[in-house]
């Protein structure tokens, strides 16, 4: 079964070093994460085929790295300063400021067309605090999102020495586009890729590392001819598509949208966004936009920007004329995917059923859970309604169901419910047992590509081998770990659990023929292969 709840992925995270709360000795700051040992592989890993995909197999881009801290006019003449913002109302009954826009559309059934029309709303008293329902709201004002911060040694006060943390990493690409076609003597079309982080003081961030203040972008800028504009988005579309795809993404998980005229950026001639159906319902991976002409243009010179130094433009050998490119830009997020691949991989299944008597046990328990929150008062109804449908279904298909009992013991509604403690003092221990939980994560993707095991810590012989095997493996490019620290069948258990597509174990027969098992994650097959050709054997796996 596949993760039903962001809460079993975080609370995998955590207990397997993937993802922590930052600063956690202090309490946490809010929607920040740090990636563990393992995490920073996996994200790594995404990065790492992202840029293989865009810039190493192609022949039409080229890789990028630019600041985070630009000129300030950067922002001035992108439109960031003026319109990168979230239009917030304060309701003063009950002092919180949500965002208008989403008040309205909640309220109205759509979007609102502009500020104008949200306060007319709100002075007319047509929408309401969606907190405690008052219809005492201040107008909307826009909130930037950028973070501000000051170059130099000391904050003179004013906003001379004000720069911006980016809030995308697109612009660096459009002020470099210039340096890359002259030293790199390229010819329409062609593209830049840049993976780096970018920052945006959101107003609601959340849903684990999907919306935070501090995110990593991997983004194109892809530069053509107008008029051949409309087909490379196509062709983008497909690629990027397809690239989710083949590092094993579900298809009925992955789905394009095309973005209505009202949604567009003021840039935009089109938007297209691949969303993924998250737990918590399907929501934006990656945006495809058509940006035409108006980011080269806006940094270059003209009367309406007077402070750039020249004009970005392209001169076409065939029109024998200077051009401004159009730009399509596939805009991802390195988060974003991490967190998508880890919920697609994500499964919790039975591996052999429990004694009738543990069964009937646990079923009691889980049915006295869902009374016991039918009975609970303050809880909200749709939380209610969730958790008693999810009790009553477990427990009328135990023990099939009991991959979808780790969920709910995981559950941080659940946990509330005093019955739950006992729900877990039970399940747990059955769970473990009978189940095992496996993130069917691509080989390219997965954190750890093998494990080494000795089939008996305590023989010299078995030890140095594996040791050998791991050193050997790990040489040849191939990320390899030796584990010794418990029985073969709990090593399988945590390899799996990481996602580790193969775990070799050295036994008796191993000194002998110098041969191992490879056990492999997803059929739990073993078949015996020789130890000296295994590099070349997961290298072949691996493309
Ligand atoms: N240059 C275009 C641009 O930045 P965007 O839709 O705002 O477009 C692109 O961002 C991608 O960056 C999103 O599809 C998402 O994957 C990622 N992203 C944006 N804001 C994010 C946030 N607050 N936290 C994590 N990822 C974010």
């Amino acid at each position: 079964m596949p993760a039903t709840s962001l809460d079993t992925i975080v609370s995998l995270c955590k207990r397997r070093g993937f993802v922590f709360p930052s600063s956690s000795v202090y309490g946490g700051l809010g929607s920040t994460w740090d990636y563990g040992p393992l995490g920073v592989e996996l994200k790594n890993n995404v990065k790492r085929a992202w840029w293989r995909s865009v810039v190493h197999e192609r022949d039409d881009m080229e890789g990028l790295d630019a600041a985070i801290l630009m000129n300030r006019l950067v922002w001035k003449y992108s439109g960031h300063e003026a319109t990168f913002s979230d239009p917030m109302t304060d309701c003063r009954a009950c002092k919180t400021r949500p965002r208008a826009d989403h008040v309205f559309a909640a309220q109205k059934g759509r979007d609102p067309k502009g500020l104008a029309e949200i306060n007319a709303a709100i002075e007319a008293k047509e929408i309401a605090c969606p907190k405690c329902g008052s219809k005492d709201l201040t107008p909307a004002r826009p909130f930037n999102l950028m973070f501000r911060t000051s170059v130099g040694p000391v904050d003179s006060g004013d906003d001379s020495g004000l720069v911006y943390m980016r809030p995308e990493t697109a612009q660096g690409i459009y002020v470099n586009f210039g340096n890359v076609l002259d030293t790199m003597r390229r010819k329409l079309p062609f593209g830049i890729a840049q993976i780096g982080k970018a920052f945006r003081n959101e107003i609601t961030p959340g849903n684990f590392t999907f919306r935070t203040r501090e995110f990593e972008q991997m983004e194109i800028e892809y530069f053509v001819r107008p008029g051949e504009d409309e087909a490379a988005h196509e062709a983008w579309i497909t690629e990027r598509t397809n690239w989710y795809l083949k590092l094993g993404m579900r298809p009925e998980n992955l789905r394009v949208r095309e973005q209505e005229k009202h949604e567009l950026a003021h840039y935009a001639k089109r938007c297209v966004d691949l969303e993924y159906r998250f737990p918590m319902g399907w929501s934006e991976l990656e945006g495809i936009a058509n940006r035409t002409d108006y980011d080269l243009k806006a940094h270059s010179r003209s009367p309406e920007n007077p402070d750039a130094v020249g004009e970005l433009k392209y001169f076409d050998q065939e029109q024998k004329k200077h051009l401004v490119p159009y730009v399509i830009e596939p805009s991802a997020g390195a988060d974003r995917a991490t967190l998508a691949f880890l919920c697609d991989a994500y499964e919790d299944a039975l591996v052999k059923e429990p004694p009738a008597e543990e069964t009937a046990k646990l079923r009691d328990l889980v049915e006295s859970f869902a009374k016991s929150v039918g009975r609970r008062e303050g809880m909200a109804a749709e939380v209610k309604q969730r958790l008693v449908s999810t009790a009553e279904t477990i427990a009328a298909g135990l023990p099939g169901t009991l991959p979808q009992l780790i969920g709910l013991m995981e559950d941080s509604e659940a946990a509330t419910i005093e019955v739950m403690k006992k729900v877990r003092g039970v399940g747990e221990k059955i769970a473990e047992e009978h189940t095992r939980t496996v993130l069917h994560l691509h080989p390219r993707l997965a954190p750890l590509t093998v494990a080494v095991f000795p089939l008996k810590r305590n023989d010299p012989r078995l030890v140095e081998m594996a040791r050998g095997l791991k050193r050997d493996l790990q040489r040849s490019g191939v990320r390899t770990v030796y584990d010794d620290t418990g029985a073969i069948g709990k090593l399988y258990r945590r390899q799996d659990e990481i996602g580790t597509p193969w775990c070799i174990t050295v036994d008796f027969q191993s000194l002998e023929d110098q041969t191992v098992t490879v056990r492999d994650r997803d059929t739990m097959q073993q078949e015996r292969l020789k130890a000296p050709e295994l590099a070349a054997t997961f290298a072949a796996r691996l493309t």
